[in-house]
């Protein structure tokens, strides 16, 4: 979703900006722009469309400039044109300003401004902020006050960038429940929405607090809450190599992911249960550690005591989209093996009901980006009711990573396709070695149990590896749906999450309409859209749900459905009912969701690729969903 950048230095502003919202990219917007302050004006180009549009206007224009902010914008308020695309400015071209989020009181404070005389032009909240901003500046030529007084009439979460022709030497950042980093270079300084577009410059960041106001100048910064008292901070100097963002030979960013995933679950692994190999008997270790040399930067890991973990009395998990799915798995195995009741809820609707929480709740939020508006307001509701809290994300930079008192990172890299994918499996995996965690805490699983498990999950990257060496076969498979205009995915336990990825993936990637059923429920209803054009896709894996799912199949073939399934090697039975089979090797019906899903994710992708779709960036979709 929106992305805010921002420079100032010795260099020119606009190849800066432009750069560092090309890191930004992958969060998903459908309009950029940036703003420089050139001689003695205020410089605003941009433009509805890719950031291509932008580019070619800045190389027309060459604005010359050593300042400036920039801004991805993902359409809430009014449609991505180009007069809706920020950065924003006041009716003297005074102020600049780029946002991320929502102004819920943007409606009243827009009347109140109009009858005060300002005149908009725009169908968006931020214009709200510029309009105010000019007025509190009118009354004393106070900017920082200014600022101050426009942040507390605002409600909602929001980040914004301001520039001003009257404070040439300076950017301000506002932080309020958004997160936004500032990098500290050599005589420049930087701001992003996200550390990634600031880590390609410097190493030296400050990460915004809640409620917090940055002045970046140059060569320094300051920091004010909202009430205008000041902070001291510290830079934090970042130990880890910047993100390399590279298709590496690959066609598309998500091909390149999707075959990631034995690395990333290896990684996973490696991470929290070290030296397996040597000694299969090892804890896993969730140990809280430092991932940076300040300990402001952050710590993670489960720090819940023994008796803690003990006395939970319920799991309620949160969460949206592909992460929710990883959810409904992590239901299931936690429930199967360490006996506690699981919920699982999408975080829109959670947050505003009674949320039945308390000390012997654990709340789980999982998200890849760690800055879902909805599963952050989730957590923090839950929060409040005195949970337990644990954020199992794949930034240890976000939100989420402040915010959760137990963190889980998976360890993924960065995540450039907006459909999630190595994600994905990497929280699957975090949930099979948190549920044998808990297990072995409460004592619901023995050691012997334990171990057997963990040499499963240690052979998962090697299986998947082998799905991986099908792509060409499964390629052939997928190109023979790619003409339907409605699928249905079914599949029974473990793998109903399975049907509901696979599904939410053809959708996101190439618009076919697709749902994922679980199989018994197919006779209640879905099975009146059948007919022989439409394809079921059924999840089929040896275990204690595959004689009902068959059957369950074979309902969906006595309307003339075209068959399709995902079934292991040797499953002699499955010709007789599927057209087309995704074969996979044998593996074990508990953890076979890890693997299920990837000739699905091939599938969608093929699909979506032969149709000429934008598999990278599909449209109206937003990698990070900042707002509510
Ligand atoms: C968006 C993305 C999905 C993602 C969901 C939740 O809808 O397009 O791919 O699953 O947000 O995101 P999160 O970062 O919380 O996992």
């Amino acid at each position: 979703m929106c992305g805010i950048v921002g420079y100032l230095g010795n260099n020119q502003a606009t190849p800066v900006l432009l750069s560092k919202l090309r890191c930004l990219e992958y969060r998903g917007y459908d309009s950029a722009g940036v703003a420089v302050i050139e001689g003695d004006r205020l410089n605003i180009i941009k433009s509805a469309g890719k950031l291509s549009n932008l580019e070619t206007l800045l190389q027309q224009e060459r604005p010359s400039s050593t300042i400036g902010i920039g801004h991805t914008r993902w359409a809430t308020h009014g449609s991505p044109t180009n007069e809706n695309a920020h950065p924003h400015t006041d009716s003297t071209g005074t102020f600049a300003v780029v946002h991320n989020g929502i102004i819920e009181n943007y409606a009243q404070l827009r009347t109140e401004l109009i009858e005060q005389g300002y005149v908009f032009t725009t169908e968006t909240d931020t214009e709200v902020t510029v309009h105010l901003l000019s007025r509190e500046y009118e009354k004393d030529q106070d900017i920082l006050g200014a600022i101050i007084r426009t942040v507390n009439v605002m409600k909602g979460a929001f980040a914004l960038g301001i520039v001003s022709l009257k404070h040439r030497d300076r950017i301000y950042a506002v932080n309020h429940h958004y997160s936004l980093t500032v990098g500290l270079g050599e005589n420049e300084s930087f701001l992003a929405s996200d550390s990634t577009a600031v880590r390609q410059y410097t190493n030296k960041i400050v990460r915004l607090e809640q409620s917090e106001i940055a002045e970046i100048k140059t060569n320094s910064y300051r920091l004010f809450s909202f009430d205008g008292t000041e902070a001291f901070r510290e830079p934090v100097s970042l130990n880890t190599e910047p993100y390399k963002i590279d298709k590496e030979g690959f066609k598309h960013f998500l091909l390149k992911e999707i075959n990631e995933q034995p690395l990333v679950l290896r990684q996973t692994m490696s991470k929290y249960l070290p030296n397996f190999s040597s000694n299969p008997k090892a804890p896993i270790s969730f140990n809280v550690e430092r991932f940076s040399a300040d300990s402001s930067e952050g710590v993670y890991g489960v720090k819940m005591t023994d008796n803690e973990i003990k006395s939970i009395k319920r799991i309620i998990i949160v969460a949206c989209g592909t992460a929710l799915n990883a959810g409904m798995v992590g239901k299931l195995v936690i429930e199967q093996l360490c006996s506690i009741p699981v919920e699982v809820e999408i975080a829109s609707e959670i947050q505003t009901r009674n949320i039945l929480a308390d000390e012997s709740t654990l709340v789980i939020a999982v998200s890849q980006s760690g800055e879902t508006a909805d599963t952050l307001a989730a957590m923090k509701a839950a929060k409040a009711k005195g949970a337990y809290t644990l954020g199992i994300t794949n930034r240890p930079d976000s939100h989420l990573a402040q915010i959760a008192s137990n963190l889980i990172v998976t360890e993924c890299g960065i995540e450039v396709s907006v459909a999630a994918t190595k994600t994905y499996v990497a929280q699957l995996m975090c949930f099979y070695l948190l549920a044998i965690y808990l297990g072995e805490k409460r004592g619901s699983i023995s050691q012997d149990h334990a171990v057997e498990m963990k040499k499963t999950l240690h052979a998962m990257p090697a299986l998947m590896e082998q799905i991986l060496a099908r792509e060409e076969e499964y390629k052939t498979l997928s190109l023979k749906l790619a003409d339907a205009s409605d699928v249905v995915f079914i599949a029974r336990g473990v793998n109903y999450p399975t049907a509901l990825e696979g599904a939410l993936k053809l959708k996101e990637l190439s618009y076919i309409h697709a749902s994922g059923y679980a199989a018994g429920e197919l006779k209640h209803g879905p099975i009146a859209v059948l007919d022989s054009a439409v394809p079921v896709i059924t999840v089929l894996v040896p275990g204690k749900v595959y004689e009902k799912t068959l059957s369950n199949a074979q309902e969906s073939r006595a309307r003339n459905a075209r068959m399709v399934a995902v079934a292991v090697d040797g499953d002699e039975m499955a010709p007789e009912t599927f057209d087309h089979i995704f074969r996979i090797p044998p593996v074990e019906e508990l953890f076979s969701p890890l693997v299920t899903i990837v000739p699905l994710q091939l599938m969608s992708y093929f699909v979506a690729d032969y149709l000429g779709k934008d598999v990278d960036q599909p449209r109206n979709l937003a990698k990070s969903v900042t707002v509510e």
